[in-house]
């Protein structure tokens, strides 16, 4: 499946149409830290982090036209000068387009939890993909994750463990998570609604 539409917006670019590395000078002008957002979804998080961080960049990297169009509507009312998205399919992005040892932090909330288990292997946090973050990350970067998915959780877990460049720092109920990058997003929401307990990890590269 390709990412057929096109979102026009001073905020969002398309991934045929950038074949350049991606660094803070290059999207916003400045060199401030540059922070990864996968799979925004509609942008309340990559929002928020942009407004409470004025001293950091955040690019958010999503592939549903949907999402993004949400986020466009709040991001052209916002208008944030440190926050991006791009219109892509993330491990083809990160592989192509970002350096290694270049991003300060990741945030991964609520990614699709692929819940049936012949299909938990098109998981995004596993072994291929925190290897691949683990790569982009500067030196002490930091992945922030939250999932609705124990499952998931308890896999991530484990995988880190298995990972010699990454360290866990934290994990537990996203309740009791004191830190700036706990922001809400749409999923959380929704979850706490339905009456679920999401949880949290932050993994740092050693
Ligand atoms: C469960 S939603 C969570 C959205 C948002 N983080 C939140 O918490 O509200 C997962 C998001 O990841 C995006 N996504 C999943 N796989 C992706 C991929 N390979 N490339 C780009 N985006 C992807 C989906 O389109 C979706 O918006």
């Amino acid at each position: 499946m390709g990412l057929k539409s096109y979102i026009s917006s001073p905020y969002i670019k398309h991934q045929y149409e950038w074949d350049e590395i991606i660094t803070s000078y290059r999207i916003f002008e400045n060199d401030k830290p540059l922070n990864i957002e996968i799979g925004p979804g509609k942008g309340k998080s990559l929002l928020n982090l942009g407004d409470r961080f004025p001293e950091k960049n955040f690019v958010g990297m999503e592939k549903t036209p949907r999402c993004l169009k949400e986020f466009r509507r709040k991001a052209e009312k916002k208008r944030l000068s440190n926050i991006f998205v791009f219109h892509c399919f993330i491990e083809k992005m990160l592989e192509a387009n970002v350096t290694d040892n270049s991003i300060e932090n990741f945030i991964v909330f609520f990614p699709d939890p692929w819940p049936k288990k012949k299909h938990r292997k098109r998981r995004f946090l596993r072994k291929k993909g925190l290897s691949l973050l683990e790569t982009k990350l500067k030196k002490n970067g930091k992945i922030f994750i939250k999932t609705d998915f124990m499952d998931y959780w308890v896999e991530i877990l484990g995988t880190i463990r298995e990972l010699r460049g990454l360290f866990l720092e934290s994990f537990g109920k996203v309740k009791s998570w004191q830190s700036p990058f706990n922001v809400p997003t749409n999923y959380e929401q929704k979850y706490y609604r339905m009456g679920k307990e999401p949880f949290y990890l932050v993994v740092q590269k050693i």
